[in-house]
């Protein structure tokens, strides 16, 4: 069975939960990013939700990448770790006025916006500070991304963006506005999307969607193509770095970009999903009539994913060369989806052994919560342990 490498007597010392970020990995997975974007000369918005710790918005910020935001703390998060506003796109279907104010006054690079309402009142806003909001309208393209129904966010049934049939009112509307600036459009289809097929349909949508705002004479500088780019849960040791070389080349090949537009993408997961991993220690094992378990110190409190989506997380023994056997791998919370997952093969087990849950580092640390009044898990880099 082949592992990931992890430094197991250094983790000895760290209380368990915790999550380990691999440094080197993360800065490989930036590097190919970053070779492959600027071979278009397309720019990166890191999705900020996926992970927000702090040393790891630090690290990506370093790289010259742009940041996308859906909320004020967000923004402010990742202009604290150096990220420029000049390249932060903030994004968002309930932005409040504080929120928006916020941005405003960090002059970010645009707002993308979701609702009339929305767009009133940042004119109102940006007007009482004398400023012009550049904004992108969110498009709903309805795309079906063919990912899990809680994660996919370009139906006509989604709550996001304006749909398509609504757009040239939009725009004009956009034009009577005194204080926005309309810069360009955004799109977002869904997350963990894997069959790259379903931005091939988002660039045709978006291309007829261009000759038709084109034939009313508007020309937009941006096109926002927002993120969902998947990874592989089940083999995070043999693919641990997604296909950038050919997500980039699609949208090359396949977008019409006019003169001079620029394209944008937030990449969420993509970036720091395979460099994470919760590790856990094994508290009991508990053998049952046709079953045993490996109730650990973690739960659904600091990884919610399996819970939430009943996403598949692959999880090793890191402690154990032995016998591989069967364990559901479960967590301490009071609450029966409280389960990692079932059937799972390891590495013969016994309390004290250590578990890494892989694929982690997107939607893992920052959707932990205090259910149970537990300690929320830290975060750790591979480079300050
Ligand atoms: N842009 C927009 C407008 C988004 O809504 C999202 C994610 C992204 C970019 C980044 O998408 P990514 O590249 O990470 O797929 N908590 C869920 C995922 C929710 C994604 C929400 N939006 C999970 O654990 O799978």
């Amino acid at each position: 069975m082949i592992k990931g490498k992890f430094p197991i007597d250094k983790f000895k010392k760290i209380e368990t939960p915790f999550y380990y970020y691999d440094v080197a990995l993360l800065n490989e997975t930036l590097n190919l990013v970053e070779q492959e974007s600027s071979k278009y000369g397309f720019m990166v918005h890191y999705a900020v939700k996926a992970n927000a710790n702090p040393k790891i918005l630090k690290l990506i910020a370093e790289r010259g990448f742009g940041a996308d935001c859906v909320s004020g703390n967000e923004v402010q998060a990742a202009i604290d770790a150096g990220f420029p506003a000049s390249k932060i796109v903030f994004a968002g279907v309930g932005k409040t006025d504080r929120e928006i104010n916020l941005a405003l006054d960090h002059n970010i690079f645009c707002f993308n916006v979701e609702s009339i309402p929305e767009l009133e009142v940042l004119n109102e806003l940006a007007k009482s500070k004398g400023k012009i909001a550049s904004i992108e309208l969110r498009i709903n393209p309805n795309v079906d991304a063919h990912t899990h129904h809680y994660i996919t966010t370009g139906l006509n049934e989604n709550k996001f963006g304006f749909s398509m049939d609504d757009l040239k009112s939009v725009i004009e509307m956009t034009r009577s506005m005194t204080n926005i600036e309309l810069i360009g459009l955004h799109f977002h289809i869904g997350s963990q999307i894997t069959d790259l097929n379903a931005f091939e349909t988002l660039c045709a949508k978006i291309n007829e969607l261009q000759d038709e705002v084109e034939s009313w004479g508007i020309y937009l500088k941006n096109i926002n193509v927002g993120g969902g780019l998947g990874i592989n849960y089940e083999h995070p040791n043999h693919i641990p770095i997604p296909d950038f070389e050919s997500y980039f080349r699609l949208f090359s090949k396949h977008l019409k970009l006019r003169a001079g537009q620029h394209l944008h993408c937030e990449p969420g997961r993509s970036i720091v999903a395979q460099c994470g991993s919760l590790i856990t220690k094994v508290t009991y094992v508990k053998k049952g009539g046709t079953k045993q378990f490996a109730i650990v110190d973690a739960g659904m409190t600091d990884l919610i994913r399996p819970a939430l989506y009943e996403a598949y997380h692959r999880i090793e023994n890191i402690s154990s060369q032995g016998e591989i056997e069967k364990y559901d791998v479960v967590g301490p919370i009071c609450e029966s989806s409280d389960v990692f997952n079932k059937d799972v093969e390891l590495n013969s087990t016994q309390r004290g052994d250590l578990l890494a849950i892989r694929s982690a580092g997107a939607y893992g640390e920052i959707m932990a919560s205090r259910y149970n009044l537990r300690r929320l898990p830290i975060g750790y880099l591979s480079t300050e342990i």
